[in-house]
């Protein structure tokens, strides 16, 4: 398996854990996987929710958090640490900073379209990972960098519709899904050859999206993908950051437990089936009590329900009062194991997968 190369960045394995917020993804997950080869990232929306007084000063509370958390994993790792900052927050430009100033490895940034090139302080080595949904995307945001900046992201996560939290897709086009994640990294790749010959470099495009086990990944990585990234197969793991009830929402879940809301980002999530899922979906409102602005697309006047509040109490076990965001291979969980067992297990798949592969091509040959 090839090392995944991020602008010169290297990671020993092309393994990426996604961001997941609120507060699922933090220090102890992300150094975990940055210590077996991968890409550990630290969720930061909605960090400063886990700090005293969050509702009194809560954009403080985020940049306290977020700074703490990269530190830790910092102090718990050597390995490649990450964070993912989504552009729908209304401190975007705050949390961008702090990580700036951690000279955290990477930055991962979704829910809009990464066109301002941030000002990058000096001896910061960071890169930068936009992630879109399509080709077209992923061709607008490049194509803008390399006229008004002279230059491109480092790389590019590309996400399809079988993925797990907010999805960048309209509900009936996941409910009648046009174009497959091999499509559209296939697609990306072709977008990216003229920018990686005008700049003379490799611009890695990473699939996420419905890639649970070592074939899934194998199959994406024969597509074109430079590696992947996963959000669900890494909360069943004993260090990510969230309650064991949340664990357990994922061992319990079945194919029909996993369903779409709309969510007051403006995206579909998608989400584990509970009694509060089932409210929303019959259009009930819950009241909200909107302890900050946390989201530039949120009406808190009119939202149906808080997702920040909801998501965090589910992070935290309350899952009378909220949910769990899920992919839509969640219902493959079947045990807690570690972060070691569980890379361990992808990694045998993923040769497994290959050795097949091999044979079935020697068979075609004869
Ligand atoms: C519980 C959970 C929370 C997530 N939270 C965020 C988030 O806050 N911001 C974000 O950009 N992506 C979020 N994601 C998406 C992941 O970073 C990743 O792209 C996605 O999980 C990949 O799909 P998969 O879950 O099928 O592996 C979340 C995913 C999950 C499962
Ligand atoms: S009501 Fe909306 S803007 Fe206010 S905290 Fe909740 S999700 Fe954020």
């Amino acid at each position: 398996m090839n090392r995944l190369n991020i602008g010169g960045l290297i990671a020993k394995l092309p393994i990426i854990q996604g961001g997941m917020g609120i507060c699922v993804s933090l220090s102890g997950l992300a150094s975990a996987v940055a210590n077996e080869g991968g890409i550990g990232v630290i969720s930061a929306v909605g960090i400063g929710m886990l700090e005293p007084n969050y509702r009194k000063r809560f954009h403080q509370s985020n940049k306290i958090s977020l700074r703490k958390e990269i530190r830790k994993a910092r102090e718990k790792s050597d390995g490649v640490i990450g964070v993912n900052i989504m552009m729908a927050i209304t401190d975007f430009d705050d949390m961008l900073k702090i990580a700036l100033e951690e000279n955290v490895d990477v930055i991962f940034i979704g829910a809009g379209l990464f066109l301002k090139k941030p000002e990058i302080p000096e001896g910061c080595n960071t890169k930068f990972v936009p992630k879109v949904s399509s080709a077209r995307a992923a061709r607008v945001i490049f194509n803008y960098w390399a006229e008004k900046y002279d230059c491109v992201p480092d790389g590019v996560v590309v996400e399809g519709p079988k993925a797990g939290g907010h999805v960048g897709f309209k509900k009936n086009e996941l409910l009648n899904v046009q174009k497959s994640l091999h499509e559209i990294v296939q697609e990306t790749v072709d977008a990216m050859k003229p920018l990686e010959e005008r700049f003379n470099i490799k611009i890695p495009v990473i699939a996420a999206g419905g890639i649970y086990t070592g074939y899934d990944m194998f199959e994406i990585m024969e597509a074109g993908a430079s590696a992947v990234k996963m959000g669900t197969r890494f909360v069943t793991t004993d260090e990510c950051d969230v309650s064991d009830a949340f664990k357990q929402n994922y061992l319990r879940a079945t194919p029909d437990d996993i369903t779409l809301i709309d969510s007051p980002v403006g995206l579909p999530g998608r989400v584990i089936s509970n009694s509060f899922v089932k409210r929303i979906q019959a259009g009930e409102t819950m009241p909200v009590r909107c302890p900050w602005k946390c989201l530039k697309t949120c009406d808190y006047k009119t939202a149906p329900f808080c997702i920040a509040s909801a998501l965090f109490n589910a992070a935290q076990g309350n899952l009378e009062e909220g949910f769990s965001f899920a992919g839509s291979k969640a219902y493959l969980a079947e045990k807690i194991m570690s972060v070691k067992e569980t890379i361990n297990e992808i990694m045998q798949e993923y040769t497994e997968a290959k050795y097949l592969a091999t044979l079935k091509l020697k068979t075609i040959r004869m």
